[in-house]
């Protein structure tokens, strides 16, 4: 679903104001959307969502996350929001989940360049830990992904990816509806307006949590043989 001020052409100001607990989320995906420059490139759209304040999360982050690859990209994989390393780096999944999934694509023979790298959510939310310095991610409300959600926008119509793909709950939820379940349906192609193959799968966070070594080895199978299907759908729409 593309957000309501992209699907209206809704005339836009580019003046942002302060965000209330007040405000509905269409009125704060509609002020993401006010800076979506209409028809620039996107590296231009991810130079203005370098600067979003349409919801809180800018605040504690240390800078926008916009999605990473080619616009020639076939394939779309979309997380939830950047890691600790990826705020740092300002890049999307470069940090160990991002390392599991380089390694996930490469044995689905996936080619990295192939592939856009994005998230749901652009700014890294985290509390700090109860001792030491870490920073504990935090799941992005509704809200916060509705807010977020016209880059997304943006991205997808620049890209137009043959083959979106879902990592994780969240990504799937937003984008597939908040019924979805990546347990029941991972690795099924599912109808969707977003692009002419749409799969969900595991979040490789997920994976890095299993509980011992046998466990995680199982899951990242799996997750390879879904992103399998993903090389699979990709070379059907190729030919
Ligand atoms: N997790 C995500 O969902 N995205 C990233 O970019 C990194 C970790």
């Amino acid at each position: 679903m593309l957000s309501r001020s992209i699907r209206t052409g809704e005339s836009t100001s580019r003046k942002s104001r302060r965000i209330t607990e007040h405000d509905s989320t269409d009125s704060v995906a509609a002020r993401a959307a006010e800076r979506v420059p209409p028809r620039a490139t996107l590296a231009a759209v991810s130079r203005a969502a370098s600067t979003c304040r349409a919801c809180e999360l800018w605040k504690a982050a240390t800078q926008t996350v916009f999605g990473e690859g080619s616009t020639k990209a076939q394939v779309m994989l979309v997380g939830e929001q950047p890691g600790d390393q990826e705020d740092r780096m300002g890049r999307p999944f470069v940090g160990p989940a991002g390392r599991l999934l380089d390694q996930a694509l490469a044995e689905a023979e996936i080619e990295r360049s192939e592939v856009y790298v994005t998230n749901v959510v652009k700014h890294f939310k985290w509390a700090p830990a109860e001792r030491g310095k870490r920073r504990i991610h935090k799941k992005p409300r509704y809200s916060e992904i509705q807010a977020c959600r016209p880059w997304l926008d943006a991205e997808l119509e620049r890209v137009k990816p043959e083959v979106l793909v879902c990592l994780g709950a969240s990504a799937a939820q937003a984008l597939l509806g908040k019924d979805f379940r990546v347990s029941r349906q991972r690795g099924q192609l599912i109808q969707s307006p977003l692009a002419p193959h749409v799969i969900a799968t595991v979040h490789p966070s997920s994976i890095l949590r299993a509980q011992d070594d046998e466990s995680r080895h199982q899951q990242l199978e799996a997750f390879v043989q879904d992103l399998r299907q993903v090389a699979r759908a990709l070379k059907r729409s190729v030919h």
